[in-house]
């Protein structure tokens, strides 16, 4: 087979069984998992679970000690020349030296690959247009890491890896930035996202693998993950007259209470619309209607828990 040939609709990276050590630390310990042409796949964890390992190995910076993994059709282990090329890696603090300049840095990534994008427009893109001839030393962490996203794209990559790329940015600086990954995803680039920010995962991502303690605990499309993991939804409304005792009998509906003109409905599975169904049906058409939805921290809380206790 071309290397680096695949069949249609086959998986970008495929991961089987992977395994790395540090001495006597099993970092990554079995992991298996896929990420589809075109999916923005999410890998999130606590601290030292093995997501930095995992996607260190996936792009060739690490050796694996055991499995099997594809990139590409490619193995990072054994062609990695021919692998650097189409993905995308964000470089780690450490990696440029202080003087470079930022437009010098792009340009030297778009120079050293075959295929490239117009750094001008990266430059743009991230926020770094001010900062094009500043040294890499007078730069903040969040430019530092909007710099590292940029040559991370610089190649043109039809897969890259984010390992924590909003770590430093402000509230703004995030958003921008995944509307950028968005974008970039929108051209067809396959994304990696190694991210300990759950809003950032729930929001980004269409599938993502809990990493706990070197293996993949759950794995799943964020709203499944909160569906099977996460604590009841709750339904707010006001309504200023006589008791409903018939709200009780929603599908799914667990409790019902009331303080004052506030109802609150704590339940399971599609909630609102059965309060909202058996509201109109009485007749009722509050205007303050909503869902708290559970979140997928609180899932994320709940799947380490069970992941605990199974040990
Ligand atoms: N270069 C290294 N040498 C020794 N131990 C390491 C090294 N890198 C990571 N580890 C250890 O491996 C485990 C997984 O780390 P890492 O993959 O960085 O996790 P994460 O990215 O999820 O925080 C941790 O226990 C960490 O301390
Ligand atoms: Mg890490």
């Amino acid at each position: 087979m071309t290397e680096g040939y695949r069949a249609r609709d086959e998986p970008a990276v495929v991961v089987s069984g992977l395994a790395k050590s540090y001495g006597r630390v099993r970092a990554v310990d079995g992991v298996s998992f896929e990420v589809r042409e075109g999916e923005i796949f999410g890998i999130i964890g606590e601290n030292g679970s093995g997501k930095t390992t995992t996607v260190e190995c996936l792009q060739g910076l690490r050796d694996r000690d055991a499995g099997d993994v594809r990139v590409l059709n490619l193995d990072p282990g054994t062609q990695r020349d021919a692998l650097r090329h189409r993905i995308g890696c964000q470089l780690q603090e450490s990696a440029l030296p202080e003087r470079l300049r930022v437009w010098e840095a792009l340009d030297l990534f778009a120079a050293l690959s075959p295929r490239s994008r117009e750094w001008r427009q990266l430059v743009e893109e991230w926020g770094l247009a001010e900062k094009r001839s500043s040294a890499f030393a007078d730069l903040s962490g969040g430019q530092r890491q909007r710099l590292f996203v940029a040559l991370a794209l610089v190649n043109d990559p039809e897969v890259v890896f984010l390992d924590e790329m909003t770590t430093g940015l402000d509230p703004a600086g995030r958003r921008a930035a995944w509307d950028l990954v968005r974008e970039v995803r929108s051209r067809g680039t396959t994304i990696v996202l190694v991210t300990h920010f759950m809003d950032e995962a729930e929001e980004l991502c269409d599938r993502i693998a809990v990493f706990k303690r070197g293996r993949i605990v759950a794995i799943d499309t964020p709203s499944a993950l909160v569906a099977r993991f996460a604590a009841h939804s709750t339904v707010h409304f006001s309504y200023d007259g006589d008791d409903l005792p018939w709200l009780s009998s929603c599908p799914g509906a667990a409790s019902v209470r009331r303080e004052g003109a506030r109802f609150t409905v704590t339940g399971d599975g599609p909630l609102l619309a059965h309060v909202a169904a058996a509201l109109i049906a009485h007749g009722i058409a509050p205007l303050d209607l909503r869902v708290e939805r559970a979140t997928l921290e609180q899932a994320f809380l709940g799947i380490s828990e069970l992941a605990g206790s199974s040990r």
